[in-house]
């Protein structure tokens, strides 16, 4: 049987109440920014995933994402079943944070005498489309077994790829976000879509670095973010992290964005992956889609901040990409009650695909890709 615990922490005694956004003058003319201080633009305070040693562990600790905002809840899993499930139900989510979940899901089984293979492709499988968990998976695999055959300690070697996984997403997110900030004009109006902070990533995410990397420059006039139907990562968690980083920001139903940018009211839209094909079709959250045709027929430029780690070279165009499918429940009903009559039924992909031509950039740790061809990714896979 799986064997999740969960308690729920003080939220008051952890964070404070956000405080006002630092910018003056936010919704009118150019932000400026006053006293800017790195603590208080921090989008969250308590670790996403935490590992846990023996004797409390091994486990790993996850911050139940799907009570937030309301409350902050951890989750403890001390086998691999336990994971797969919270993944599977978006406890953990966002592809990179996926990666080293994965990752730390195979140092969990390695800990705990489980067959390790098994658990790897087990948890591969939880979530189709999200090429990170596969991947950290594998990588924490391959380091077990290399260990396991040159007869050194193979469960450690698997826990000290999933830290250095982890590690090396923080790097890549300072360097996104660095990268990603050339690309934002002073006073800018950015919408995003999803969540891609702190919560799914080892440092301040992509999409949602770059936003902050711009809030703390004093260039981020407002972030517009979409509420994201069925299960509002927008509302929930990108609005949960934009106020604890006292940023200007506004949801928006999902349907409002076309308006807003017929009314010449964005200037960016940037967005995270969860697997970018060979040709640089992106896959990311259902309605991504949607925005990059928006903002394509607006002359707004569409930037997607990924990881190198979501590139999947494998995977030739976006036709290619396989969309998981999720339950009817999360279209037909709004926490846990019905808003479509019983017995309807639903389309739910939790993803959709952008093809090239809508991108205007796709910002890696390693480099912007601009424009977006197979020719310049390919450019990045010799690079890497
Ligand atoms: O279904 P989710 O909530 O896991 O989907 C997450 C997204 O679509 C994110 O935009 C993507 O993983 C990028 S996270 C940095």
């Amino acid at each position: 049987m799986p064997q999740i615990s969960s308690r729920i922490l003080d939220a008051t005694k952890i964070i404070g109440p956000a405080a006002p956004c630092h910018t003056r003058r936010s919704c009118g003319g150019t932000a400026v920014a006053v006293g800017v201080n790195l603590e208080q633009t921090r989008s969250v305070s308590i670790p996403a995933l935490r590992w846990i040693d023996p004797p409390a562990g091994p486990a790993i600790e996850l911050l139940d994402q799907t009570r937030l905002p309301a409350v902050e809840t951890i989750v403890t899993c001390t086998d691999a079943p336990s994971l797969v499930d919270a993944i599977r139900r978006l406890v953990v989510r966002g592809a990179p944070l996926l990666g080293i979940a994965g990752a730390f899901g195979v140092a969990l089984a390695a800990a705990r005498g489980d067959d390790v293979a098994a658990v790897a492709e087990e948890l591969a499988g939880a979530r189709p489309t999200a090429v990170n968990l596969g991947w950290g998976a594998g990588r924490a695999l391959d380091a077990y077994q290399r260990a396991l055959s040159a007869k050194r300690d193979a469960p450690l070697a698997a826990l000290r790829e999933a830290r250095s996984i982890a590690d090396a997403d923080a790097r890549a997110c300072a360097q996104m976000a660095a990268l990603g900030l050339a690309l934002v004009p002073a006073g800018a109006r950015i919408l995003t879509h999803c969540n891609t902070g702190a919560l799914v990533t080892g440092g301040d995410g992509t999409a949602f670095g770059v936003v902050l990397a711009a809030h703390r420059a004093g260039v981020l006039k407002m972030l517009y973010v979409d509420e994201t139907r069925p299960l509002l990562q927008g509302s929930r968690l990108t609005a949960y992290e934009a106020g604890r980083a006292r940023m200007p920001h506004a949801v928006l139903a999902d349907a409002a964005a076309a308006s807003l940018m017929a009314a010449g009211e964005i200037d960016l839209v940037v967005v995270g992956a969860d697997r970018i094909a060979a040709d640089g079709s992106v896959a990311n959250k259902v309605g991504t889609y949607g925005l990059a045709v928006l903002a394509h027929h607006h002359k707004v430029p569409f930037v997607v901040v990924a990881p190198v780690s979501t590139i999947d070279f494998g995977t030739a165009d976006g036709a290619s990409i396989t969309i998981e499918q999720r339950s009817p429940d999360e279209v037909t009903h709004m926490a846990g009650r019905p808003v479509a009559p019983s017995g309807s039924g639903a389309y739910n992909p939790a993803f959709d695909v952008t093809p090239p031509a809508l991108i205007s950039a796709i910002v890696t740790e390693s480099m912007v890709i601009q424009p977006v061809t197979a020719g310049n990714l390919r450019v990045l896979n010799q690079g890497t």
